[in-house]
């Protein structure tokens, strides 16, 4: 009898039936090859429909040449060429017991007109540019929208074609169809534009074309935004009323929700700054409202006690976890088979999945170095060792965390030893930084894995070549992480390896603020060489501490890194409105007591600011390489991974665990050649 029997009951969808409540939304993830969702893919799919998964929903598909998107190797649904690949993806699935649809697009104006290999014109339904990419679209002529109905519904007939159960017409995110909805977008005065019923015309000539021709007994569907999050635009009220409407055309089988568009898509992928389950109570709106069709929540949910709440109590008829099974494929079957402490956690972070689509990046995830790699690294793919040998592993992080519970896992003998009272490493120092709570289950995560494959862990112990010489393991893991660096360098001042003034009693490193292992004055300049969220979250606490925090960054924008990983307003809006004074383009020339003296990069414009009580260095860190080198040539098997090679992300600290974990040392085994996780026939390398 399973603990959540909401959860775990079938639902009846159109003409077909689900078996959980438990599905993943689409999710776009840059895998495409010739055009078509790759082996990648079916790799990908397979293990989170064999993990438990009930439905899954592929990334958008876009269904006309002018649906261009923001980034490359995205499917298009329109080409027979790809029925072959689809094929194989949806029997794949099938062969888990899972169903899978197909979501179809158009990015109408929110895209760019050159991502493709040739340059066209958007389309959109006025010439309103795109709040991100700042383009102008050609504003759809009659003739267009007819095109458009016909190649989805040529769309939709290939999608049922290549053996999918279902497909889902895309109404969110601002694309197309959204944008004939939204005041934001549609300025029109023919029939597609004005009245409520007049801009949402063109969806529903999509969906009956799409049933027409999908037929029947197929299941069709629509994701719809649950509100713009814009005053003046769309709100909830709207959506029940869109959801009431397509429901008495009788023409869709299921409603999901999502929310927000590209003036503020992060409310869509919610870093960890928000709690858990930031969409449920908007979707309970749109379920109340059309009582007699399922609708599926989503957002941020990853704890089956909340998913099995929302259903209980008729929130929503399925939950999708979507972040949570790209972290864990095989959530499902471990929730089901009460074994939620193996979960792996989603960490919310963004830099894995959705941070790297808006680098045009394929996706993966910061906690699963599996997820998109599944020929190499998912789930069945860990050999044991035929070698077993006693390791020792030098650094209790991220990074030695995880080699030492993979190769644990393989056989080995580990013993890992911490020189803190606490594994985590960094992620201890991110954790005293505000939102990012989540963060903490990479260690209660990792713990847990140590504890199951039985490694010896010993805190409280640092690693030194006695140490070394005294256990007498047969090979070494470094993993001793890295230290902040207190000279003040940025690479914008090349020549001048240590700030003058660096070396004062008055300057920290954001090390020093986080541990509060120094005092921290009224008055405080924050030195900006990283863009990152740690230089944010550092700024943060010191606001929050009561310190007159003014940041001087070297970057054209504050905390450029968190753009892509959607945390940027949060930040923004966090920290400016806790009084943070900042300047951008400006460095400093050194530090004189209280006064920093600074230049502007492209002016070189020269100013002060005195006064101040303390300067923090927020210029990153340097390897902590010094036990690899006392070892070095010592010891015949001695490696290094994660910051102490180099400092790095934490996606890279676990990946390289993970790569350590299984032995891949030389150049064939580490590294993967650009299609190789996409072709068929690609010859994968897995070590025995
Ligand atoms: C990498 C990535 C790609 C996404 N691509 C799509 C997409 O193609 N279509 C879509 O409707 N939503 C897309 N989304 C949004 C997700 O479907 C989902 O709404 C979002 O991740 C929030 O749910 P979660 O917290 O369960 O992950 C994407 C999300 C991620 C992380
Ligand atoms: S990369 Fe981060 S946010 Fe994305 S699925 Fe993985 S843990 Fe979650």
């Amino acid at each position: 009898m399973t603990a959540y029997p909401h959860l775990f009951s079938p639902l009846e969808i159109g003409n077909v039936t689900v078996r959980n409540r438990i599905m993943q939304t689409a999710h776009v993830k840059l895998w495409a090859y010739d055009a078509a969702d790759s082996e990648r893919n079916v790799a990908y799919q397979a293990a989170r429909a064999k993990g438990g998964a009930g439905l899954l929903i592929t990334g958008n598909r876009v269904v006309h040449p002018t649906s261009t998107t923001g980034f490359p190797r995205v499917a298009w649904a329109y080409r027979p060429e790809a029925l072959e690949s689809d094929h194989r993806l949806t029997s794949a699935v099938h062969e888990h017991g899972a169903l899978i649809f197909a979501q179809l697009n158009h990015f109408g104006l929110n895209a760019t007109s050159d991502s493709a290999d040739d340059l066209r014109v958007l389309w959109g339904p006025s010439a309103v540019k795109s709040p991100a990419y700042g383009e102008t679209p050609k504003a759809m002529e009659h003739e267009d929208i007819h095109e458009v109905v016909e190649w989805w519904g040529r769309s939709a007939e290939l999608t049922r074609e290549g053996g999918f159960d279902g497909t889902e017409v895309h109404i969110s995110h601002s694309y197309l169809l959204h944008q004939f909805l939204s005041p934001l977008y549609n300025k029109r005065e023919d029939e597609y534009g004005g009245s409520f019923e007049n801009r949402l015309r063109f969806a529903r000539e999509v969906i009956q074309e799409v049933r027409a021709r999908g037929g029947d007994d197929w299941v069709v569907g629509v994701r719809i935004s649950l509100t713009d999050f814009i005053p003046g635009a769309l709100d909830v009220e709207d959506a029940v009323r869109v959801a009431q409407l397509l429901e008495a055309d009788g023409q869709i089988d299921y409603v999901n929700v999502t929310a927000a568009g590209y003036h503020n898509i992060f409310r869509a992928i919610e870093p960890a700054d928000v709690p858990d389950g930031y969409l449920v109570e908007l979707t309970a709106r749109v379920k109340a409202g059309v009582p007699d069709v399922p609708v599926f929540t989503v957002g941020g949910i990853k704890d089956p006690a909340m998913a099995e709440e929302i259903l209980a109590s008729g929130k929503a008829d399925m939950v999708a976890m979507t972040r949570a099974q790209i972290a864990d494929p095989e959530f499902a079957n471990k929730v089901r088979d009460a074994r939620e402490g193996e979960l792996v956690h989603c960490i919310r972070g963004n830099q894995g999945c959705i941070g790297r689509v808006f680098r045009g990046l394929p996706i993966t995830c910061t906690v699963n170095p599996g997820a998109g790699r599944e020929r190499r690294f998912g789930p069945g793919t860990l050999l044991p060792t035929d070698r077993p040998v006693r390791w020792l592993v030098a650094g209790g992080g991220p990074a030695g965390m995880k080699a030492a519970a993979v190769l644990a896992e393989r056989g080995h003998r580990v013993t890992l030893v911490e020189r803190e009272d606490e594994l985590g490493g960094q992620v201890n120092l991110i954790l005293r930084t505000p939102g990012r709570d989540e963060f903490g289950w990479i260690t209660r995560d990792l713990e847990a894995q140590l504890r199951r494959h039985g490694v010896d862990v010993r805190l409280g112990t640092e690693a030194t070549s006695e140490l070394v010489h005294e256990l007498a393991p047969d090979a070494v893991m470094v993993a001793t992480g890295a230290v902040p660096s207190r000279t003040g360098f940025s690479s914008v001042n090349p020549l001048v390896d240590q700030l003058p003034g660096a070396d004062q009693d008055n300057v920290l490193t954001v090390w020093d603020v986080l541990l509060e292992t120094r005092p921290v004055g009224r008055r405080v300049v924050v030195l900006d060489d990283d863009g990152t969220r740690y230089a944010a979250g550092v700024t943060e606490v010191l606001l929050d501490r009561g310190s007159e925090v003014e940041l001087v960054s070297r970057w054209p924008m504050l905390f450029p890194t968190t753009a892509t990983t959607l945390d940027m307003a949060h930040l923004y809006g966090r920290l400016l409105g806790k009084g943070l004074q900042y300047r951008l383009n400006w460095w400093a020339a050194g530090i004189e007591r209280n006064r920093v003296a600074l230049f502007n990069l492209y002016t070189a414009a020269q100013d002060a600011i005195d006064d101040v009580d303390t300067v923090v260095l927020a210029t990153g860190p340097t390897a902590n390489d010094a036990l690899y080198r006392a070892l070095k040539g010592q010891f015949a098997n001695v490696r290094r991974i994660g910051d102490c090679v180099a400092p790095r992300k934490l996606d890279h600290a676990i990946y390289e665990g993970e790569l350590a974990g299984r032995e891949l040392w030389s150049p064939e085994e580490r590294y993967i050649y650009e299609g190789e996780l996409e072709r068929v026939e690609a010859q994968i390398t897995v070590k025995a």
